[in-house]
């Protein structure tokens, strides 16, 4: 089996590049189906997720040419087949082609969505949202059959500001007849960056990053081009790092804004860094005072940075507390940080955690991609060797997770256990 190890305690110092958001691209991809003509995505990450979105472009006789960070897509020969369970369960956005083949063709047949075990993860507001600009939603098992006379624009409130729920209803409505309204939309970073690709082919949205979006559908969508934005995610995982190993480790390629509810956690624990031009250097903090962390959607703390985040708290002075309030199973590393020494007591979705304590390297396992993050972090703080199994989680989402660290001085490498 292939495990990522690390021999912890070294000292991080140089320069780690962000590369493109993972939940961007994977939006940006499936939304390239919209165009009649070819689009140009640069800046995408090189991550597996990556690979299954453009088989699917693939099997839907789509051209996909990848150069490096840059792809071009074009869709003119592309057939509108079903979707095949294994291409469809192999990541949770695969559900993007749901909104982008509806919006196209009025019709789309495609299997639930696979993505990491962190909770039910249900789409009735993606359907529900569907069914009101027109389309009838048949459910055979699993196999999900969305298809429309006509998609007509309608207001569509989200009970919950989901983030897939509110790109799918932007990729189902651009070509709709008349305006969608979308009320409490999420406004994450990675909706506007959807929302400007669409707008670069010929859409009419405005209103992304607020929770108001409006739509104008519009008969034809063309060339474009978009760059995929930082992944913010990325991004706080390593500067999690620097605070913790820091030796004038500098992240380059951070939005400011993209940070600020981590940022704001780390001042509260007494953590120093400094922001030029978006380069953030960040050093060590020997002394770190408690805190408490709630997750929320953005611009609150995100919580795919939870679970790296409570490695931090272990090293806090005290007790803090940890809330995840999007996903109900977003605990289960947690287990693994207590067999390397953490004091974590958890309850639901809510935990305490006690620090100081000194973790030790042992065997653990990326129980999903963030909790694969969270063992990466603990392992690169921890005394001896930690061995980390199941890291396909990881390596969906982190591009050059090795390299980057390798390179400001980790020793981390995967092996063949
Ligand atoms: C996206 O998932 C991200 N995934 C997740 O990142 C991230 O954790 C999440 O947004 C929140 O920021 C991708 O972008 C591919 P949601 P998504 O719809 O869109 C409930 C990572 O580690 N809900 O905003 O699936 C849902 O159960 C991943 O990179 C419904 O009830 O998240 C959850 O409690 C993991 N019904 C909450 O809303 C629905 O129809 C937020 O989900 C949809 C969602």
């Amino acid at each position: 089996m292939r495990k990522i190890v690390i021999e912890g305690g070294r000292e991080l110092s140089g320069t780690i590049k962000i590369s493109g958001a993972k939940n961007s691209a994977v939006a940006l991809i499936p939304a390239a189906i919209l165009s009649d003509e070819e689009v140009t995505i640069y800046n995408v990450p090189n991550i597996s997720d990556r690979d299954a979105l453009i088989d699917i472009i693939k099997l839907l006789e789509g051209e996909a040419k990848l150069d490096d960070d840059c792809l071009r897509l074009n869709m003119k020969n592309i057939k509108n087949k079903v979707i095949p369970e294994e291409l469809s369960k192999k990541l949770r956005a695969s559900y993007y082609f749901m909104g982008a083949l509806l919006g196209k063709y009025k019709k789309v047949e495609m299997y639930f969505p696979g993505g990491c075990n962190i909770g039910a993860r249900p789409i009735n507001l993606h359907l529900k949202g569907f069914e009101m600009l027109g389309a009838k939603v048949t459910i055979d098992c699993d196999k999900y059959t969305i298809e429309a006379e006509e998609l007509k624009g309608a207001r569509i409130y989200l009970d919950f500001a989901s983030v897939g729920a509110t790109i799918n209803l932007m990729l189902a409505a651009v070509k709709a007849k008349g305006t969608t309204i979308i009320s409490n939309a999420a406004r994450e970073a990675e909706i506007v960056n959807i929302a400007t690709f669409l707008n670069n082919m010929g859409a009419k949205i405005t209103g992304a990053g607020t929770s108001e979006i409006k739509i104008t559908g519009v008969e034809h969508l063309g060339k474009a081009i978009i760059e995929v934005i930082p992944d913010r995610i990325e991004a706080g995982t390593y500067i999690i790092m620097g605070a913790l190993l820091g030796k004038d480790l500098a992240i380059d390629g951070v939005i400011k804004e993209h940070v600020d509810a981590l940022l704001s956690k780390l001042s509260d624990i007494g953590v120093k860094y400094e922001i030029r031009n978006n380069i953030i250097t960040i050093n060590r903090c020997a002394e770190m005072n408690p805190i408490n962390v709630k997750t929320l959607v953005f611009p609150g703390f995100p919580t795919d940075l939870g679970q790296p985040m409570s490695v931090l708290l272990t090293q806090c002075n005290g007790t803090s507390l940890f809330e995840e309030t999007i996903w109900e199973n977003r605990m289960g590393h947690t287990t693994h940080l207590n067999n390397m020494g953490a004091n974590i007591k958890v309850s639901g979705s809510n935990a305490v955690i006690i620090g100081p304590t000194k973790l030790t390297g042992t065997d653990v396992t990326a129980t999903d991609l963030r909790a694969g993050a969270a063992m990466v972090v603990a392992g690169l703080i921890a005394e001896g060797e930690t061995r980390i199994a199941d890291i396909e989680h990881i390596l969906r989402g982190y591009e050059n997770i090795i390299e980057k660290l390798q390179n400001v001085g980790a020793k981390i490498e995967i092996k063949e256990i």
